[in-house]
C-alpha cells in the first residue's frame, strides 16, 4: 500500500474536494504512480483526523474525475496507464478547444442574486458599463496595467468583442492589419467583416520579433497591430520584457496602434504588457471566459481616452451596451476575491496538466506551462493525417490550418490540455498523440521546423 498522506492546504472549498484535488496534483507531478494502492478510507480518515465519511465522499469523487477505481475488498487504486487506454466506443477526447475546466466551484450568493435581481428594473444604460463595473475592470486589469483607470474601460462581452470593438475603432476597410502568422482564428472573422487584410507576422519561440516587426510594417504600411504576447494563441510563445519594449519603440517610431490581446496573462507571470510602454496609443483587452467562465462573456478593453468615441460608437453598434447582469457578477467577483481565486485555480490546474503532458510527450513541447500545446511536426508526418489518425482513435486536435493568417501553413498541431474533463482522459488522449507521432528520437533528429 502507498504511503500517502495529502498535504491539506488552506484552501476554500470542502474537505473532500481539497483531497481530491491534492490526489489529482500528486498523480500529474509524479509522486502517485498508476497502479498504487491508496491508503484504506479508514486509515486515511485516521492520519488527517477526519470522519471515514469524508475520506470515503473523496475517493468517491476521485474516481468520478477518473484518477482512481476502487474494487470492493481489494482497495482503491490510482488509475493505470493501460485503464486509461482509449476503447472503440469510447466518447471522443477533445484537445482542440481552448477552454480551461474545472477549478474553483463558482456560485451565486443571496447579496449577488439580490443585486442581480435588482438590476433586473434596469432601464437602458447605453455606454461603456456602469462606473461599479468599469473600475472592477480596471482592477481586474491592473495586474498587467497598473496604470488602468475605470475612465478609460469599456465593458464588452468577452475578449472577441473587444477585438471587435478596438478594430472597429482603428481601422477602415481596406487597411491592412498586422497579426501573428498562426493566430486565434477570431482575428480572421473580425478581419473578414470589417474588410481588412491580415499581413502575417514571423515569429520564433518568443513571438513576433522585432526585426519581422518592422520589416513588415515597412512593406504594408499597417498602421494597427494586434498581438498577444503572453503564451499567445497557438504556440503559446511569451515575449521577453526586451522584446515588450522593442516592439513598443517601433511601433512609436511608426505611429502604430497596438492592440494587445491578454486573455491568457492570468496564467503566467509576464513582463510588464506591450501597451504599457504605449499609454497614450495602445490598446489593451482581456476577456474572462478563460480565467473564470466562458458562461459570463465578459471583457474589458482599456483604450487611450482619444479613441474612446470611437469605441463606444462600436459598441453601441454591436450591442449597444454590454449585459449589466453579466458585467454584475463579474464585478461582485473581480471585489470579493472570487474571480483571482478562480483565476488561480485555473494557473494551478493547468502547471499540473501541464506537468502531465511534458511527462508523456517530452520535449516535443515547451517548459512554459500554458493552456495550449503547439507541436511542430517534422516534414514526413504531416499535421492533417496526424489530427485524422488521432480523430480514428477518438480524440480531436487542431492543426495549423486552423490558425493560418497568412498564405503559409506551418507544419504544426495544437493540443488544449483545458479541456478534457478528467486527468484520466487528459491522460489517455495525450497517450493517443504521442503514439501516433512516434518514437521521441525520430523527432530529435528532423530538422528544426520553421516558424
Ligand atoms: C487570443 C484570444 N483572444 C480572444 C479570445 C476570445 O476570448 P473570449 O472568450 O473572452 O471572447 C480567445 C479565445 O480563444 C483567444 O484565444
Amino acid at each position: 500500500m502507498t504511503i500517502w498522506t495529502p498535504r491539506l492546504r488552506n484552501a476554500p472549498g470542502p474537505i473532500y474536494a481539497r483531497i481530491a484535488d491534492q490526489l489529482e496534483r500528486d498523480v500529474a507531478d509524479g509522486l502517485l504512480h498508476p497502479g498504487s494502492r491508496l491508503p484504506t478510507q479508514r486509515e486515511l480518515a485516521r492520519r488527517l483526523g477526519l470522519t471515514v465519511v469524508t475520506v470515503t465522499r473523496a475517493y468517491a469523487e476521485a474516481a468520478q474525475r477518473g484518477l482512481v477505481d476502487a474494487t470492493v475488498g481489494r482497495g482503491t487504486f490510482v488509475k493505470d496507464a493501460a485503464s486509461a487506454q482509449r476503447r472503440p466506443g469510447d466518447a471522443e477526447i477533445d484537445l482542440a478547444t481552448n477552454v480551461l475546466l474545472g477549478g474553483l466551484e463558482l456560485g451565486f450568493t443571496p447579496e449577488l442574486i439580490e443585486r442581480l435581481t435588482a438590476s433586473l428594473a434596469d432601464s437602458y444604460r447605453i455606454g461603456p458599463g456602469s462606473e461599479r463595473h468599469r473600475a472592477a475592470g480596471a482592477e481586474w486589469i491592473r495586474r498587467a496595467r497598473p496604470d488602468a483607470d475605470a475612465g478609460r474601460i469599456v465593458v464588452t462581452a468577452g475578449g472577441q468583442q473587444a477585438m471587435l470593438l478596438a478594430l472597429a475603432a482603428t481601422t477602415k476597410p481596406g487597411d491592412a492589419v498586422l497579426a501573428e502568422h498562426v493566430a486565434y482564428h477570431g482575428i480572421r472573422a473580425v478581419a473578414a467583416m470589417l474588410h481588412l487584410k491580415l499581413e502575417p507576422l514571423p515569429m520564433d519561440r518568443f513571438g513576433v520579433t522585432p526585426d519581422a516587426f518592422d520589416r513588415v510594417a515597412r512593406r504594408s504600411g499597417a498602421k494597427v497591430a494586434w498581438l498577444t504576447p503572453t503564451l499567445q494563441n497557438p504556440t503559446g510563445a511569451t515575449m521577453s520584457e526586451r522584446r515588450r519594449r522593442d516592439i513598443a519603440a517601433i511601433a512609436a517610431r511608426r505611429g502604430i496602434t497596438i492592440v494587445e490581446d491578454d486573455v491568457y496573462g492570468f496564467l503566467a507571470d509576464a513582463p510588464p504588457a506591450v501597451t504599457s510602454h504605449l499609454p497614450d496609443s495602445g490598446i489593451f483587452l482581456t476577456g474572462l471566459g478563460k480565467s473564470i467562465t466562458p458562461a459570463l462573456r465578459v471583457g474589458y478593453l482599456l483604450a487611450p481616452a482619444a479613441l474612446l468615441p470611437r469605441i463606444h460608437a462600436a459598441l453601441s453598434a454591436t450591442s449597444l451596451f454590454t449585459s449589466p447582469l453579466g458585467a454584475e457578477i463579474a464585478a461582485t467577483w473581480i471585489e470579493d476575491g472570487t474571480a483571482a481565486r478562480a483565476a488561480a485555480e485555473k494557473r494551478r490546474l493547468i502547471v499540473a496538466r501541464h506537468h502531465l503532458a511534458r511527462r508523456i510527450l517530452g520535449k516535443r513541447i515547451a517548459d512554459t506551462p500554458s493552456s495550449h500545446l503547439w507541436i511542430e511536426l517534422p516534414e514526413r508526418r504531416r499535421a492533417d493525417d496526424v489530427a485524422a489518425a488521432a480523430r480514428q482513435r477518438g480524440v480531436r486536435i487542431a492543426t495549423a490550418a486552423d490558425f493560418a493568417v497568412g498564405e503559409g501553413v506551418p507544419n504544426a498541431i495544437r493540443l488544449c490540455i483545458g479541456s478534457p474533463a478528467t486527468i484520466g482522459d487528459l491522460d489517455a488522449a495525450l497517450r493517443v498523440v504521442d503514439s501516433i507521432l512516434g518514437s521521441r528520437a525520430a523527432v530529435a533528429a528532423a530538422p528544426p521546423p520553421v516558424v
